[in-house]
Formats: structure tokens, C-alpha cells, sequence
């Protein structure tokens, strides 16, 4: 079975659905289609008994785009309008979720492709709650709030909780909270990299911010985490350079301030720069909570956690080596102190970490960070 006509529109359009084939730049008065999303919607009908529509995805964009327009030359399309395959799953509908410019033909110069899917982390996976984050005592005490909100979204109304912003230097456990938040509530969580949302395209970058809101409302009660918020978030006047970012900005603001409180969806930005955040996007977060390094007695805690959990035996006296790790994260003990540790012992067929391979691996580890200090001084 093949449809007749291969769009459907939903306004009833009587151009819709026509079939031209020339490939101007123009057709009749209506333009070329420069690029068309689809999101796969599924078949049009199904028996009763049967499961749902399977999920279709590509692995090629190129080549799903060659065989897209291959398919669809000629037709007329337009946000919302629908596409049927008509050869690997025929009548399997494609929704146009945007086309640039807003109508037109579809060409062989038409770039298609398939709508991003944002999914959550599978909530199953999360294991971290917040006994395991050693320190921030002050950052879990705030965190509480959001997770009250998360378990009863709708005992808060318009006093929920919407977007907090984690600050604090990088490997202090900002990632960890989020994904406790997660656990602890069963919330579904979104981890997205501010660097990541921005598009290939221009207006790529919000139709992304866009989706991941949506998608999360749809999952909700849900936690979107936005890593590296300076990224995208920096002060206006250094945007300039990039306009694609401004707009990832605005896009991010707008989705920021529509969000209905009542649905359980809370927006958690983290950042190791808060000053040089956009005032305006800063100013959208109504809490900031700060983490800090950990301090003496922390660093013995996060070294005796993560020397516990070494797969090899070891010598470590973890009152004196904290001393000499002053400076360091939680993921400055466990990546570059222990875990490097570790591969040294594989590397030398030890099966034992001694004192005095700790002593030596520690004088490195912390000559290495110095250097680093000091060049960065004089960059
Ligand atoms: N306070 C902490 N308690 C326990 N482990 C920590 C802590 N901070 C960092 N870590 C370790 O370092 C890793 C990176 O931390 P992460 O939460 O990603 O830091 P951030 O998001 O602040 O950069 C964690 O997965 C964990 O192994
Ligand atoms: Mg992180």
C-alpha cells in the first residue's frame, strides 16, 4: 500500500501534498526547502493487539538524508505537515517538526534528517546518593528543598523550587548531587554539557534547549543538570563572537522562564565561574549553592573511601597524606592521586601499593599540580 499523496496536512492545505518535480530554487511561488527535521511519530494505524509503532532511528545522517530526499522530491512540506516512508517501512509517518524557510518544496538540495532524541539517564543506573559525597555539608542541607519538591511537586505551586545554580571548582561534586537528587527521589534526569547544546546549525541550538525542556516535562518529576553553564552563559559583551551562542542564551532564558512550577521539573546549572555568567541568565537562578573544596579532615575521608575501594592492597597512612594534598577535589584524590597510583602497581606487577610508592607518586602528583599553578600565573 502507498499513499496517494505523500504529505498530509493538518490545516488542510489544498497546495499540500502536491507533487512537483523541478528542481529550482523555486517552485511556483513557493521557495526550496533548505532543511526539513523529522520525528518519528509511528504508523498511522495499528490492530489493537499489536505493540506500539517501533522506534526508528538512523546511523548515517548523510545517507538518511540522501534517502530521504530521494523519496520526497517534489513535495510540499511545512511545520507539522507529515511524511510517510514509502520503502523500508512503508506508511511509517515522519512529523515535520521544523523546515527552513517555513514552507516549500522539498529538492535534492533539501537537507533532511531525523530530530535528536534527548533521553534520560535511566534512572536504574544512578547509584550515588548523598551519604556517599563526603563534605558539602552546607550544599546538602540546600539540596533538601529540591528534593522535597521532586517527591510532591504539587504541595509547592508557585513557590517551587525551579533553577538552581551549583558553583565551585570543578571535581567538588557538583555532577554527584544532581545525580543523589535523582536517585533519591526517582526523578528523571538530564545531563547535558552547555557546549553540547549548541547546534551545528544556526537555530540548531535552541531547537536542542527546546527539546530537552520538552522532553523533560515529559518525564517529569525530572532534573535537567547543565554542565558548564559558562560555556554558553558567558557575559553579553563577550558573545558577540559568536552569534549561535547568544541565541542558545535567549532560547535558554525563554525555556527558563516558561516553565510551569507546578509539574516537578527543576533546572540545576553548574559552573566553576559564576562571575562571568550573563547577569541575565544568573539572575534567573534563585538559589546558588556553593561547593567547596574539602578540607583536612575531608581529604582523609575521600582517601580512605576510594583507597578502600583499590582492587589492590595498600599502604597509606591517609592522616599525613592529607596534609600534603591541600588544594586537591575529591577527583583530584581519586583520578590523579589513587587511580594513578593503581596504574603504576599494574604497570610494575606490584601486588601491593607500599609506602613508599605512595611517597613517590605523591611527590609527583603534587610537583605536577605546582607547575601547573605556576604557569597558569604567568599565562
Ligand atoms: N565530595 C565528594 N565526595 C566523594 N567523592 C567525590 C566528591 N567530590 C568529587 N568526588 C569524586 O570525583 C568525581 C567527580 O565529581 P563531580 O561530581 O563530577 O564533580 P563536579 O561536577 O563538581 O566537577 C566523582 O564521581 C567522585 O568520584
Ligand atoms: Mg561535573
Amino acid at each position: 500500500m502507498k499513499h496517494k499523496k505523500d504529505v498530509v496536512d493538518i490545516v488542510n492545505d489544498s497546495r499540500i501534498g502536491e507533487t512537483v518535480s523541478v528542481d529550482k530554487n523555486t517552485v511556483g511561488s513557493l521557495p526550496v526547502v533548505k532543511r526539513v527535521v523529522l520525528r518519528p511519530v509511528g504508523y498511522p494505524l495499528r490492530t489493537v493487539d499489536e505493540g506500539k509503532s517501533p522506534e526508528i532511528t538512523t546511523d548515517d545522517a548523510e545517507l538518511f538524508s540522501a534517502y530521504a530526499t530521494d523519496q520526497w522530491n517534489g513535495t510540499l512540506v511545512k511545520k507539522n505537515s507529515f511524511l510517510f516512508d514509502q520503502y523500508i517501512y512503508p506508511d511509517f509517518a515522519f512529523k515535520v517538526v521544523s523546515c527552513t524557510p517555513k514552507e516549500g518544496h522539498i529538492t535534492y538540495k533539501t537537507k533532511i534528517m531525523l530530530e535528536k532524541i534527548v533521553k534520560p539517564l535511566s534512572v536504574s543506573k544512578v547509584k550515588v546518593s548523598a551519604e556517599d559525597i563526603i563534605g558539602q555539608t552546607k550544599a546538602k542541607e540546600k539540596c533538601l528543598i529540591i528534593k522535597k519538591y521532586l517527591l510532591e511537586p504539587a504541595k509547592f505551586g508557585e513557590w517551587a523550587p525551579k533553577n538552581v545554580l551549583f558553583y565551585g571548582p570543578p571535581g567538588t561534586g557538583k555532577t554527584m548531587m544532581a545525580l543523589a537528587l535523582a536517585n533519591e527521589t526517582q526523578a528523571a534526569i538530564f545531563l547535558s554539557k552547555a557546549t553540547d547544546l549548541i547546534g551545528a546549525h544556526v537555530g540548531g541550538g535552541a531547537r536542542r534547549i527546546h527539546q530537552l525542556f520538552e522532553n523533560a516535562v515529559n518525564c517529569a518529576p525530572s532534573i535537567i543538570f547543565i554542565d558548564e553553564l559558562d560555556a554558553i552563559g558567558l557575559d553579553r559583551r563577550f558573545q558577540s563572537i559568536r552569534g549561535d551562542v547568544s541565541e542558545v542564551v535567549n532560547s535558554l532564558l525563554s525555556e527558563l522562564d516558561g516553565l510551569n512550577p507546578n509539574l516537578g521539573v527543576v533546572t540545576i546549572g553548574a559552573t566553576n565561574a559564576p562571575e562571568i555568567l550573563d547577569p541575565a541568565l544568573r539572575s534567573r537562578f534563585e538559589e546558588e549553592i556553593e561547593f567547596t573544596l574539602p578540607n583536612r579532615e575531608e581529604r582523609v575521608k575521600l582517601i580512605e573511601l576510594y583507597a578502600k575501594r583499590l582492587p589492590y592492597r595498600i599502604e597509606i597512612d591517609s592522616d599525613k597524606i592529607a596534609d600534603m594534598l591541600e588544594g586537591f577535589s575529591g577527583r583530584d584524590i581519586k583520578e590523579k592521586f589513587l587511580k594513578a597510583l593503581l596504574h603504576k602497581a599494574i604497570i610494575s606487577s606490584r601486588s601491593i601499593i607500599d609506602s613508599q610508592m605512595v611517597m613517590e607518586h605523591l611527590k609527583s602528583v603534587i610537583s605536577f599540580k605546582n607547575e601547573r599553578k605556576v604557569k597558569q600565573l604567568y599565562m
